[in-house]
C-alpha cells in the first residue's frame, strides 16, 4: 500500500427517529434537553402547512420558549443565510437561543445549520468555514447547539448531513460549509409532514435521493483518495465504501418502488413514508460517501437561473429546483463514468428496476441512463437544460461554475476535464 494514498474511512452516525407523528415529541425532547430559548427557522410556505402547527402545538403544551425566523430563501444564498445569522445574533429578551429547530425542506435545515455555526463560532469572513478553493475551508473549533430538524421533504437527507450548501451570489455557484459537527442533533422523519408537498416538490425532491444514492455508490472508492496528514482532516464526503454501499442500494430499491406513487398520489401513506425513509438512508450514505459529477454540475445550473419558474414552487423569484438541476445532468454523466466502474452501474440500474440478465459491461451506462430517463418522463422533469432556459453558448460559463467544485469532481470515479463537462453539458441539453 502506498505511503501517500488512503486506508481507512470513517462512518459518522446520524441520529433520526421515524414514525407518523413523532413531530408531536419536539416539544417534549427540548424539555428535556433543558431548552430555555429556542430559534424554529422555516420558511414562509412551510410555516403555514399542518406540519408547522403540529410542531409549534408541540411547543407550546411543553411550555418552550421559542421565536420563529421564517424568512429561509428556498435555495438559499449567502445573503439570505446571513439575513438568518443576524436574526439570530439579536437573540430573544431571554437572552441567546440555546438550541434550534429546522422546520422544511433542505433549503431550511441548511440555513439552520449555518446559523448554528455562525452564532456558536462566529468567523472572521464568512467564507472562513466555505469549502476551498472557494473559501478557507476552516475546521469548525468545537461542538455546536442542539439543533432539531423536522423535514418537510422527501429528498436532500440534509437532517443526516454535516453539509450546509448555499448559492454565494456573486460566483452564480453553489458552495458549502462541510463538517461532521453541522450534523443535526436529531432528525424527525414524519411522513405526515410531507402530505402537503405540491407533485413537483416531491418529483424534485425524491429525484436528489435517486442520484445521491446512484453518485455514493458510484463515487471513486475511499481507497483511491489521497491519505490525509492527520485523521481529523479526513473529509466527510470520502468515497464509496462497504458501509454506504448498503445503504445507497437500499435507498434505490426505496426509491425504484415508492417515487411515482408518492408523487402521483399524496394519501399514499406507505409511500410517503418509504420515501422520507429512502431520503435518510440516502443521506447516511451520501453523507459518507459523497456525491461527484451531477451534483457537481448542478450548482453552476441552479446559480445562473435564467429567469426560469419552476411550476408549484410558491415563491417570489426565478428558480431552478435542485433536483430537477441534478437529475437533468445525470444520464448523460452516467454514459461517461460507466466505463470506469461498470458492474456498479449495472447494480444500480438492477436496483432501479432494469433487467440486467443479459447486460455487457460496456452498455453499462446506457442501460443505467434510460432507466434515470424513464423515471424522468414519467415524472414530467424538464427534458434536459434546454426547456429551463440554457443553450449551447452557455456551456463555457457552466463549466467554469464546475470546476471549481473539487470536493465532489473529484469523487468522480472517471476524471472530467474542461472538454468533457462541455461534452456532458451538450449531451444535458435534450434528455428524451
Ligand atoms: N445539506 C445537504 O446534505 C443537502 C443535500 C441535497 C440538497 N441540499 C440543498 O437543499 C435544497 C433543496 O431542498 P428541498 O428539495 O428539500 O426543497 P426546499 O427546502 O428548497 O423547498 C422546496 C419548496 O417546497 C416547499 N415545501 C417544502 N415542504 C413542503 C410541504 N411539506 N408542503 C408544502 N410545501 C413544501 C417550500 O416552501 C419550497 O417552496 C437545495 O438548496 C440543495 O442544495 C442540501
Amino acid at each position: 500500500m502506498s505511503e501517500k494514498q488512503e486506508f481507512a474511512f470513517e462512518m459518522a452516525v446520524s441520529n433520526i427517529r421515524f414514525g407518523a407523528g413523532v413531530t408531536r415529541e419536539l416539544g417534549m425532547d427540548l424539555a428535556d434537553a433543558g431548552a430555555r430559548n429556542v430559534l424554529v427557522i422555516t420558511d414562509p410556505v412551510v410555516k403555514t402547512t399542518p406540519a408547522a402547527h403540529v410542531a409549534f402545538e408541540s411547543l407550546d403544551a411543553s411550555r418552550i420558549p421559542y421565536c420563529v425566523y421564517d424568512r429561509v430563501r428556498v435555495e438559499p444564498t449567502d445573503e439570505s443565510f446571513l439575513d438568518a445569522i443576524a436574526f439570530a445574533r439579536q437573540g430573544s429578551e431571554r437572552g441567546r437561543y440555546d438550541a434550534f429547530v429546522a422546520l422544511g425542506g433542505g433549503s431550511t435545515i441548511d440555513t439552520a445549520k449555518a446559523v448554528n455555526l455562525y452564532t456558536t463560532h462566529p468567523p472572521e469572513e464568512f467564507l472562513d468555514y466555505v469549502n476551498p478553493p472557494i473559501g478557507k475551508g476552516i475546521p469548525v473549533p468545537g461542538p455546536l447547539k442542539p439543533l432539531l430538524a423536522i423535514p418537510t421533504t422527501a429528498g436532500t437527507g440534509s437532517e443526516t448531513t454535516g453539509v450546509s450548501i448555499f448559492d454565494l451570489s456573486r460566483m452564480h455557484a453553489k458552495t458549502g460549509i462541510a463538517s461532521r459537527r453541522l450534523k443535526p442533533t436529531l432528525g424527525y422523519l414524519d411522513p405526515e409532514n410531507t402530505r402537503t408537498m405540491p407533485p413537483q416538490v416531491a418529483a424534485s425532491s425524491g429525484l436528489d435521493i435517486l442520484s445521491h444514492a446512484i453518485e455514493s455508490y458510484t463515487a471513486l472508492p475511499f481507497s483511491e483518495r489521497p491519505r490525509p496528514e492527520r485523521p481529523a482532516l479526513r473529509p466527510a464526503y470520502q468515497g464509496s465504501n462497504p458501509i454506504s454501499d448498503i445503504w445507497s442500494l437500499q435507498a434505490l430499491r426505496m426509491v425504484a418502488k415508492y417515487i411515482v406513487r408518492a408523487v402521483e398520489d399524496p394519501s399514499d401513506d406507505e409511500a410517503r413514508a418509504n420515501m422520507i425513509l429512502a431520503a435518510s438512508y440516502a443521506g447516511v450514505g451520501f453523507g459518507n460517501a459523497g456525491v461527484h459529477l451531477p451534483h457537481g454540475m448542478s450548482y453552476p445550473v441552479s446559480g445562473h437561473v435564467n429567469g426560469y419558474r419552476a411550476p408549484g414552487y410558491a415563491v417570489d423569484h426565478p428558480l431552478i429546483p435542485h433536483g430537477f438541476s441534478v437529475i437533468l445532468n445525470a444520464p448523460a454523466v452516467f454514459r461517461f463514468t460507466a466505463s470506469a466502474r461498470p458492474e456498479r452501474h449495472l447494480q444500480a440500474a438492477e436496483a432501479l428496476g432494469a433487467d440486467v440478465s443479459r447486460a455487457r459491461c460496456e452498455d453499462a451506462g446506457n442501460i443505467l441512463s434510460d432507466r434515470i430517463v424513464w423515471f424522468m418522463e414519467r415524472l414530467k422533469t424538464p427534458n434536459g437544460l434546454r426547456e429551463i432556459g440554457y443553450c449551447s453558448s452557455d456551456i463555457p460559463t457552466l463549466v467554469q461554475g464546475t470546476l471549481p467544485q473539487h470536493r465532489v469532481t473529484k469523487l468522480s470515479p472517471r476524471p472530467a476535464g474542461t472538454e468533457d463537462l462541455s461534452r456532458l453539458f451538450e449531451e444535458s441539453m435534450v434528455a428524451w
